[in-house]
């Protein structure tokens, strides 16, 4: 089998976890990294060991011994940058959100067919345990016709301050949310309802609240603050390099039956001089042979499909497009304080 290079765009927090993790997947080495951060691009190199650096992206997108980009810069550069690594033949992960809007997001998928590659997105959400459990639950018929979908997902103002401000939240918190209710809806979202105010008084609001109506009768709302205090439960500590807290149920009510899932779950505690800390246990676990959980089986899963040649099932690019759509018009509905019809 090919022993696939992979070039990574982004050496961050969520750079580091992906290099963490494809050292332990088979049939693929990262041979090149790119940042705009030289002191990031040196000491990820260091600690990695990888041969080739970039400070400017295009030029990791151009390299020709690089078969696969791994996009997982800031938001903003996900769109031109997946454009540009499909154009020259690359198979392309990004990380979420696909693009900050809905036209370069259709562009990606028109040029993913076009140049045949591969193309997935992170949407993680759909390799964790949990929520992947609620997807069977709804496919076998266990909670009947869906009704009504409620999701919720909060973070701390820390790192709203730190990195949530650069885009608006639908695309950073909510597109996980999103992604979700689309998975599970099975059916067009119709019309979108939103609002959402700025307290921290950046460019971008701090918190939204949304309702969706689908095709099928469903309804289903979202929002997401980024607001929580210092003394929040630590429950992305180790791994994720992040002090602070992320805070995301959801709720799934069907004609027979419900499903529940609260991700800041309580029942793994640990309490020093310090603080108390509730590791969260299913998005990328520490484990004896390195980084496990859904972003283990996320990356595994990409590099499985280019070996067959096949898009992924479980996370098409389409579902992407279709997620873009519905942030678009969350940030329209409520700049303009009416619904939008799709
Ligand atoms: N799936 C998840 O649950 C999840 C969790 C965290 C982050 N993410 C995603 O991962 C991505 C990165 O997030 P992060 O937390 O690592 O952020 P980060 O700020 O820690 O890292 C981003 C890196 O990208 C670099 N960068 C910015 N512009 C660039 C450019 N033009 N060319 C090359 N490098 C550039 C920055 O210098 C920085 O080192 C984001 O898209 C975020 O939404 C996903």
């Amino acid at each position: 089998m090919k022993n696939l290079k992979i070039g990574v765009i982004g050496t961050g927090r969520f750079g580091r976890l992906h290099l963490e993790v494809f050292s332990h997947i088979d049939n693929c080495q990262v041979l090149g990294i790119a940042d705009i951060d030289k002191e990031n691009l040196k000491a990820t190199q260091k600690k990695f060991r990888v041969e080739r650096t970039y400070s400017d992206a295009m030029k990791l997108i151009q390299d020709k011994d690089i078969d696969v980009v791994d996009i997982v810069s800031d938001e903003s550069t996900h769109g031109t940058f997946a454009i540009e690594a499909i154009k020259n033949g690359k198979h392309v992960f990004i990380e979420k959100p696909i693009a900050t809007s809905f036209d370069e997001a259709v562009k990606i998928e028109e040029l993913a067919s076009l140049h045949n590659v591969q193309v997935m997105i992170g949407n993680i959400s759909r390799f964790s345990t949990p929520y992947f459990s609620i997807k069977e639950a709804i496919e076998n018929g266990a909670l009947g016709d869906l009704a009504m979908i409620r999701a919720k997902r909060n973070f701390s103002k820390s790192w709203f301050d730190h990195f949530g401000k650069r885009v608006h939240p639908v695309y950073e918190s909510g597109i996980h949310d999103i992604d979700l209710i689309l998975w599970y809806a099975n059916s067009p979202c119709e019309e979108v309802y939103a609002v959402e105010n700025n307290i921290s008084g950046y460019k971008y609001p701090d918190l939204f609240s949304a309702i969706l109506k689908f095709g099928n009768g469903l309804v289903a709302s979202l929002d997401s603050a980024w607001l929580y205090p210092k003394g929040g439960p630590q429950n992305l500590v180790e791994t994720l390099e992040l002090e602070g807290t992320i805070d995301a149920d959801i709720e799934i009510i069907g004609k027979k039956g419900t499903a529940n899932y609260k991700l800041n779950h309580s029942g793994y505690s640990i309490w020093t001089e310090k603080d108390v800390k509730h590791p969260e246990l299913t998005l990328w676990t520490t484990e004896h042979d390195g980084i496990g959980g859904a972003i283990r089986s996320e990356l595994q899963h990409f590099i499985f499909q280019i070996e067959k040649g096949e898009e992924s099932l479980v996370a098409p690019v389409h579902d992407s497009v279709e997620a873009m759509k519905i942030a678009d018009a969350i940030v329209q509905a409520a700049a303009k304080n009416k619904p939008i019809k799709l």
